[in-house]
């Protein structure tokens, strides 16, 4: 089969690979129809996730059909459309008993990390029953693709951790994907704000046509004193962080209003400075967290009963054989407006 294989730091090549095999009675072959690529695998392809091994196939999203089910399965068989989720979960350690399948202690973020991924014709995914979903007839499959990482994601890490609620003023730094899964999500819970700062007005537009109040280029350094003129002063409820840099962990920092949330949800790479002498009486909640997708079942329903659009955040559809071409669209955003790119089998 074809798949997209990860070489070494800033290389990586179309090969030809074998197709997986069962490992376990509980594994199912998944022969994939739609994946897409992800920010973070541009972050494997620059080095900065060293439990992912060159000679690696990428890709933590998508959609497709089981092949083959393991012995043990008893959700899902053969023919069946199934949403590949980018956490996997075995249900039963301490971890998944707290419903923190992010920590799953022989799942987590493994696929297209420490195991092969969904950038293939075909896949493995480890404990199948409780790490995909059933996709029901008539639904959007190109939709259903934003469900794997990034909607859960910005919901999970950034909306359910930032306490969204409703009549609250919430910023949003960074309008990428996962800035904007968060946009989508936060008005599930009808703030009165949304204000969304990045330095790409291209991003900043689209933004606003996905619901945002106000946006915020943020690339004269001024965000601070925009978010005090539209805020009388106080400061926002939410302040989202969905970059991953220094600069704009702080920026959230001294945006966030007293007994406001800080969501973190930007991997990064180097330390932050948190200014607890400002901060010390603020009487703010900072958090951290790896995408549990938890969420999923909800987010499913949401999606069927036309609550979201997130098919909107796809800009551009590639065959699998343009992969490439895929990455390099994907990994040129300002200059090709891309959001996600679609790969079909
Ligand atoms: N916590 C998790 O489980 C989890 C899961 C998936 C992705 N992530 C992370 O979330 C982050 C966002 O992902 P993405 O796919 O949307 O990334 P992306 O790179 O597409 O988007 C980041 C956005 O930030 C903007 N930006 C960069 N520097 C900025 C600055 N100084 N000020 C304002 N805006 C700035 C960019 O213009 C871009 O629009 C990444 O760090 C990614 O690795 C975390
Ligand atoms: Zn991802
Ligand atoms: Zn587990």
């Amino acid at each position: 089969m074809k798949a997209l294989i990860y070489q070494a730091t800033g290389k990586k090549a179309l090969e030809q690979r074998s197709k997986p095999e069962l490992a376990a009675a509980s594994d199912a072959i998944v022969k994939m129809t739609k994946t897409t690529i992800c920010g973070t695998d541009l972050h494997i392809l620059k080095g900065d996730v060293p439990t992912c091994e060159p000679g690696r196939i990428l890709g933590h999203e998508g959609v497709g059909v089981i092949e083959q089910a393991g012995s043990a399965m008893t959700m899902f068989k053969p023919g069946d459309r199934v949403l590949i989720s980018c956490i996997s979960a075995c249900g039963k350690c301490a971890y998944c008993r707290k419903l923190m399948y992010s920590h799953c202690t022989t799942g987590g973020w493994i696929l297209g990390n420490s195991i092969d991924g969904t950038q293939a014709e075909y896949v493995r995914i480890p404990h199948a029953d409780t790490s995909l979903y059933h996709i029901s007839d008539g639904a959007d499959e190109e939709a259903l693709v934003m469900l794997s990482d990034i909607l859960p994601t910005g919901y999970e890490c950034g909306v359910l951790n930032g306490h969204v609620a409703p009549g609250g003023i919430v910023a949003i730094v960074g309008a990428g994907p996962i800035g904007l899964a968060a946009l989508l999500t936060a008005q599930f819970y009808s703030p009165a704000e949304v204000i969304m700062i990045d330095l790409d007005d291209n991003r900043l537009e689209i933004a606003k046509t996905l619901g945002a109040t106000s946006v915020i280029n943020s690339r004269d350094g001024k965000a601070i004193d925009a978010i005090m003129k539209l805020t009388g002063g106080r400061g926002v409820d939410t302040a989202i962080e969905a970059v991953g840099m220094p600069a704009t962990f702080e920026l959230c920092a001294s945006l966030v209003a007293p007994g406001g949330h800080l969501a973190n949800i930007g991997v990064h790479g180097a330390k932050v400075t948190l200014h607890m002498e400002k901060l010390w009486d603020r009487n703010i909640t900072i958090t951290t967290r790896l995408v549990d997708a938890v969420s999923t079942p909800v987010l499913l329903e949401m999606l069927r009963a036309r609550k979201i659009d997130p098919k909107r955040l796809v800009t551009h559809r590639f065959k699998l054989d343009q992969v490439l071409d895929a990455y390099h669209t994907f990994g040129h955003a300002p200059e090709t407006r891309a959001l996600k790119v679609l790969i079909e089998a």
